[in-house]
């Protein structure tokens, strides 16, 4: 398994993920995704939301403010709860909770420290205020009422976001793991009160459903049950997901059974009436919460975890990264075996060029950089499936060599059968938004 150093050098090195604000020293807990990061990132993003939302007919995708009126913190029970126990020992302030053992044996005395970043609306003087919002989830919560006024959804029935969370953590660590800033994927999903055992099984197979999809190996994904008094404040069941990083066993994802909760609470601060009108029933009930959350930046990590391999290669050694199709970055590459021949070069960019227009998300790029092995092997670090590779047998007979990432092998294949081959080989999604396969 590769360590995290190595990771995270392999992901600066290559563009995929840079340290934030690096050239002043860095920020703790921040990164700045590069070219390759951002476009890995939109493909989780992008399948995520195929499958979990336009995917289904129950799901409502919103994209909600992360600054929120500060009431709304208030009822969710963040501001009173939402904190860790910060060791006042000041050689110990940097330890995280959970590496604290039995800490009061140790003499020292915790103090509670709120985790969510504060910041203030407006003009100083009568400035409000508000917070960094610690999780997408609220942003839902407060547009029930207006997505049930809209659209009249039966039970049971979600909604979906994808966006920016931020937590003022104690002891940002071990890369993405455990940042300042990150990105959550998120469903609140609204059931009958009497539902809900049922739906928290039903989105217990659905998350591991969408691991397998995503190709994690099976081995390295655990389950954890949280027990009570651990769980978050919200929570009446909590499964943690768990993934075998580099740095041990830790939370990858979680689905939690957060009751009527936030919708009660709610309902209560706002004076607002966030009860729901049951069509079959003739009830007004609050309906009960399913809560699936992804971490993106955790998914990123663990599928880097996963992709990375080191192997040898016609007796060389090399690293690759074995990313699905679906995500890499870049599908193919495209290479003239020599930079100097215009005739190659200019052959090599009509191939390029059709690849780009063709009505399939194929991401391509064109390298002409380096003897060909060197290129074979930048695409191998960044997890590019195939490379393509123009040579002088193409001027005579227009095939072109496909190179196979995973095995080295090569075959030729003409040039107007090129984006039937890879997508064939390499299935991916179609402009229009429908799946055309995972893999
Ligand atoms: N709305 C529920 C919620 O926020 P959580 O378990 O606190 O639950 C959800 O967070 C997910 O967000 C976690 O499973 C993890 O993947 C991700 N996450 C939480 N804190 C994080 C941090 N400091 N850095 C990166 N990801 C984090």
């Amino acid at each position: 398994m590769a360590n995290l150093e190595t990771l995270v050098a392999l992901a600066k090195r290559r563009g995929f993920i840079y340290p934030g604000s690096d050239i002043y020293g860095g920020l703790a807990g921040t990164w700045d995704y590069g070219p390759l990061g951002v476009a890995l990132k939109n493909n989780i993003k992008n399948l995520w939301w195929q499958h979990f939302v336009t995917g289904r007919e129950d799901m409502y995708g919103v994209d909600t403010a992360i600054l929120m009126n500060q009431k709304v913190w208030q009822a969710s029970g963040h501001v009173a709860s939402f904190s860790d126990p910060l060791p006042l020992r000041s050689d110990l302030e940097s330890e995280p909770r959970s590496d604290l053992k039995n800490p009061k044996s140790q003499g020292l005395t915790l103090k509670q420290f709120n985790l969510m970043f504060e910041t203030k609306i407006g003009a100083t003087g009568d400035a409000a205020i508000t917070y960094l919002r610690p999780e997408t989830a609220q942003g839902m919560f407060v547009n029930f009422k207006n997505v049930v006024d809209s659209f009249h959804p039966r039970l049971p029935f979600g909604l979906a976001q994808i966006g920016k969370a931020f937590r003022n953590e104690i002891a940002p660590r071990d890369f993405l793991f455990r940042a300042r800033e990150f990105e959550q994927m998120e469903i609140e999903y609204f059931v009958k009160p009497t539902d809900w055992s049922e739906q928290f099984d039903y989105w217990h197979q659905e998350m591991l459903g969408w691991f397998n999809d995503l190709g994690l190996v099976t081995t390295k994904l655990h389950e954890l049950e949280v027990p009570d008094g651990e769980r978050a404040h919200y929570s009446n069941q909590t499964i943690d997901f768990e993934f075998d990083f580099p740095f041990g066993r830790k939370e990858l994802a979680g689905l939690a059974y957060r009751t009527d909760f936030d919708l009660k609470n709610h309902s209560q601060i706002s004076t607002v009436d966030l009860s729901y009108y049951d069509e079959e029933t003739k009830e007004r009930l609050i309906p009960h919460v399913i809560e699936p959350t992804f971490g993106l930046d955790r998914l990123i990590l663990a599928i880097l975890t996963n992709a990375y391999t080191e192997d040898e290669l016609g007796g060389e050694k090399r690293v690759f990264l074995k990313l699905s199709p679906q995500l890499a970055p870049v599908t193919a590459a495209v290479f003239p075996l020599l930079k100097n021949k215009p005739e190659l070069v200019a052959k090599a960019r009509s191939v390029f060029d059709q690849l780009k227009a063709s009505p399939y998300q194929l991401k391509a790029i064109f390298d002409d950089n380096g003897n060909i092995g060197k290129r074979y092997r930048r695409q191998d670090e960044i997890g590019t499936p195939y490379c393509v590779t123009i040579d002088f047998q193409t001027l005579e007979n227009g095939t072109v060599t496909v190179r196979a990432r995973d095995t080295g092998a090569q075959v030729r294949v003409a040039t107007d059968e090129l984006i039937d081959h890879l997508n064939k080989k390499a299935p991916i999604s179609v402009v229009d938004g429908h799946r055309s396969a995972s893999g």
